[in-house]
């Protein structure tokens, strides 16, 4: 069974009582709660990680590869918009797929957060969706790798 892993960064722990006008209140073991009925639905397996340190994602890459994922579903928190560094770890991992998400619309909001430094390493990113997106994102990464029918 593919195995998808989904990358939570800095801050996003704080979910559910975090700036709950732009993230809202549901916390982030109830985002998982949601993507694992999904996972479930579409046969495949996740596996989560949170961190608010950009060397432990980048090493989180690094292994969930190693032991296989077939793709990532990454939400970088403020690292999206700083860092070269995720930015090589997700291209050193290629041809696994990624899909940024972000919770917020980031082009409605300041314009630092315009830019993303991971988008080029993303088959898609889908941002202003809350929880949706993530469950969009999922579905993407499914059929992207789904095995080809016989
Ligand atoms: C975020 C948007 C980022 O700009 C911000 O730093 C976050 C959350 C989002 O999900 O909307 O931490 O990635």
């Amino acid at each position: 069974m593919r195995t998808f892993s989904v990358l939570s960064g800095p801050n996003l722990n704080r979910l559910g009582r975090r700036e709950p006008e732009i993230y809202g209140t549901a916390t982030l073991a109830d985002l998982a709660k949601l993507l694992r009925a999904e996972a479930r639905r579409l046969r495949v397996k996740l596996v989560f990680f949170q961190s608010n340190h950009e060397g432990a994602l980048i090493d989180r890459i690094h292994a969930d590869a190693d032991r296989g994922v077939a793709g990532f579903i990454v939400n970088f928190g403020a690292y999206t918009h700083t860092s070269i560094a995720l930015l090589d770890a997700l291209k050193s991992v290629a041809p696994l797929p990624a899909v940024e998400v972000h919770l917020s619309d980031l082009r409605l909001r300041e314009p630092f957060r315009h830019h993303s430094y991971v988008q080029a390493a993303c088959i898609a990113q889908i941002c202003g969706k809350g929880f949706a997106g993530y469950v969009e994102a999922l579905g993407l990464l499914a059929a992207r790798t789904a095995p080809a029918s016989r």
